[in-house]
C-alpha cells in the first residue's frame, strides 16, 4: 500500500519573536522543515505535500521540486491545515504521515518504526508519543485503564490531572488516508484556542469504534517540537552532538566535541582531528588526516588531506592536499591552493589561484591573481587591485621570488622566474628572467645625522 506524507509549514511561530517563518529557522545549518523532509523521504512516501500559509513564497523555495504543496491562507490549526491537502489525498487508498513542520529532531528510523506498529496493530491512527519530563506546552495522551488511547489534551485545554501526564503527542501521526479525511471533516472549534485541532480527530476515530494506538520514542530528544528560540538551541545543541558522534563513529578525533560545531551536510575523511572551538558550516568537505586546530572556521569550502589549518577562516574556497594554513590566515571565495602551498601569519586570498608549492609566509594580500607554482611571496606583499571602483589582475608566472615589501600595482604580469626587489612597486609587466627594481635610490650623507635633534651630542 502506498504511503502518502503531509508536512504541515503554515504557521507563523508567534512565539519565536521572528520575521522569518518558524520552520525555516536553521538547526546545524538547513531549516527545521529539510530536517523534517529528510526523516519524510527516508519512508518513500508516493506524494508529499508540504502545507504552506505565511510568507508561503519563502516556505516553498526551500522544498521547491520537490514537494507539492496546497495553501493555506488563513491558519486556523493543525486540522484546517491538513484539510488543505483535501484536492490530492482524499479517497486515495493507503497510510497517509501527518508531521509538523518544527519537529526537526524526528529520524526517519523512527518513521518507519511507527508505520510498522501502525500496519501491525492493524490501527486507523497511531500517534508517535514520547514521555516529556517536562510536558508543558505539548498535547497530553489520554489512555483508559487498559492502556488504551482515548484522546489528546492541549496543554490550554487540560484540567490539573490531564496536565501531570507526562506522555506527549510528538506531533507526528500515521492514518488510513481516506478516513484521516473523512474525520477531518467533522472537526469543530470549540476548544480553548478556537481552531481546529487535528489532534481531535482520535477521539473521533475512537467514537466510532475505530482502532487507535500509540507508538512510543525511546528517547525524548526526537520530539522535540521548537516553539521559542529556547527549544532552537536546545534542537542545535541535540544534533550536533549526533553529527559529532557519527564523524567520531567514522574515524574523526574530537579533543572536545561539546564545542565543536559542525553542520549536518559537512564531510570528515578518518583520521582527521578537529581541535575545540571548530565551525564547519555549509557543504564543506575535509580530508583524510587533516588537522583543524583552536578556532578554525571553515565555510562551503572542499579541503584536502593532511591539511593543517591552524586558527584560520576559510570561505567559498578549495584547499588541495597537504597544504598549510595559517596560523590567522583568511582564505576568501572563490580562491584554490594547490597541493603544497603554505599560507602563513595574517595572510589573506581572495578570489586568487595558487600553484603547487608556493608560500606566502606572512603578512600578505593576494586578490585577483593567477600565481603559478614555487612562487615564493615576501613578507608584506601587497596586490593592489581596486582603484576605489574596478577590480584588476595579477598574473604571476612559476619559479617568481616577489621581494619583502613588494607592492604590485594590477592588470600586472610578472613571468616566469622573475624577481622583485624588496620594497619594490611594480607598475610595469615583467618578463621571464627579469629582476625589477621599482624603489628610490638609496643616498648616504655622511656626518649628517650629527646635525638633527634625535643626535645624543645635540640632547
Ligand atoms: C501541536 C499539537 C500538540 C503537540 C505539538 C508537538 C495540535 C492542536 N497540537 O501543538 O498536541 O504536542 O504540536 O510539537 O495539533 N500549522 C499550520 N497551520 C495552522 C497551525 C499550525 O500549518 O493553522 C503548523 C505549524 O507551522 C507547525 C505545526 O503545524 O509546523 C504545529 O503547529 P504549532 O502551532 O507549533 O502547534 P503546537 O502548539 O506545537
Ligand atoms: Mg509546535
Amino acid at each position: 500500500m502506498s504511503n502518502y506524507a503531509i508536512i504541515l509549514a503554515a504557521g507563523k511561530g508567534t512565539r519565536m519573536k521572528s520575521d522569518l517563518p518558524k520552520v525555516l529557522h536553521k538547526v546545524a545549518g538547513i531549516s527545521m522543515l529539510e530536517h523534517v523532509f529528510r526523516a519524510v523521504s527516508a519512508i518513500q512516501p508516493a506524494k508529499i505535500q508540504t502545507i504552506v500559509g505565511h510568507k508561503a513564497e519563502l516556505v516553498e523555495a526551500v522544498l521547491a521540486g520537490q514537494s507539492d504543496f496546497a495553501l493555506q491562507s488563513e491558519q486556523l490549526g493543525t486540522g484546517h491545515a491538513v484539510m488543505m491537502a483535501d484536492p490530492a489525498l482524499a479517497g486515495l487508498e493507503g497510510h497517509t504521515l501527518v508531521i509538523a513542520g518544527d519537529t526537526p529532531l524526528i529520524t526517519g528510523e523512527s518513521l518507519q518504526n511507527l508505520i510498522n506498529f501502525h500496519i501491525s496493530h492493524k490501527n486507523v491512527a497511531t500517534i508517535l508519543t514520547a514521555q516529556a519530563d517536562n510536558p508543558f506546552g505539548y498535547g497530553r495522551i489520554i489512555r483508559n485503564t487498559d492502556g488504551e488511547v482515548l484522546k489528546i489534551v492541549e496543554q490550554k485545554d487540560a484540567n490539573d490531572f490531564e496536565k501531570q501526564i507526562k506522555e506527549i503527542n510528538t506531533g507526528t501521526y500515521l492514518f488510513d488516508n481516506k478516513r484521516l479525511f473523512e474525520a477531518l471533516k467533522e472537526l469543530n472549534t470549540d476548544n480553548a484556542q478556537g481552531e481546529y485541532y487535528l489532534t481531535d480527530v482520535i477521539s473521533i476515530f475512537r467514537q466510532a469504534g475505530e482502532k487507535v494506538g500509540a507508538y512510543v520514542l525511546r528517547d525524548f530528544d526526537e520530539s522535540l517540537g521548537v516553539n521559542d528560540r529556547i527549544a532552537l538551541a536546545t534542537a542545535e545543541q541535540v544534533m550536533r552532538k549526533r553529527i559529532n558522534a557519527s564523524h567520531m563513529v567514522n574515524g574523526v578525533t574530537f579533543t572536545q566535541p561539546d564545542a565543536t560545531y559542525i553542520d549536518i551536510d559537512v564531510t570528515i575523511g578518518a583520521e582527521a582531528v578537529i581541535e575545540a572551538n571548530v565551525v564547519l558550516k555549509g557543504q564543506t568537505t575535509i580530508g583524510e588526516r587533516a588537522v583543524l586546530t583552536n578556532g578554525t572556521r571553515v565555510v562551503d569550502s572542499q579541503i584536502g588531506a593532511d591539511v593543517v589549518i591552524s586558527n584560520s577562516d576559510i570561505e567559498h574556497a578549495v584547499i588541495a592536499d597537504h597544504v598549510t594554513v595559517g596560523p590567522y590566515a583568511h582564505i576568501r571565495p572563490d580562491s584554490s591552493l594547490a597541493t603544497g602551498v603554505h599560507i602563513g601569519n595574517f595572510v589573506e586570498v581572495k578570489g586568487s589561484s595558487i600553484g603547487e608549492n608556493s608560500k606566502a609566509g606572512h603578512l600578505t594580500y593576494i586578490g585577483n591573481a593567477e600565481v603559478g607554482s614555487d612562487v615564493n611571496f615576501g613578507a608584506g606583499t601587497i596586490t593592489v587591485n581596486y582603484d576605489g571602483k574596478h577590480k584588476f589582475k595579477t598574473v604571476i608566472g612559476n619559479n617568481v621570488f616577489i621581494g619583502s615589501n613588494s607592492t604590485l600595482i594590477a592588470p600586472l604580469t610578472i613571468e616566469d622566474n622573475a624577481l622583485t626587489a624588496a620594497g619594490s612597486t611594480i607598475t610595469k609587466d615583467v618578463g621571464t628572467d627579469t629582476v625589477a627594481i621599482g624603489r628610490a635610490r638609496q643616498e648616504n650623507k655622511d656626518g649628517y645625522a650629527k646635525r638633527l635633534p634625535h643626535h645624543p651630542t645635540r640632547k
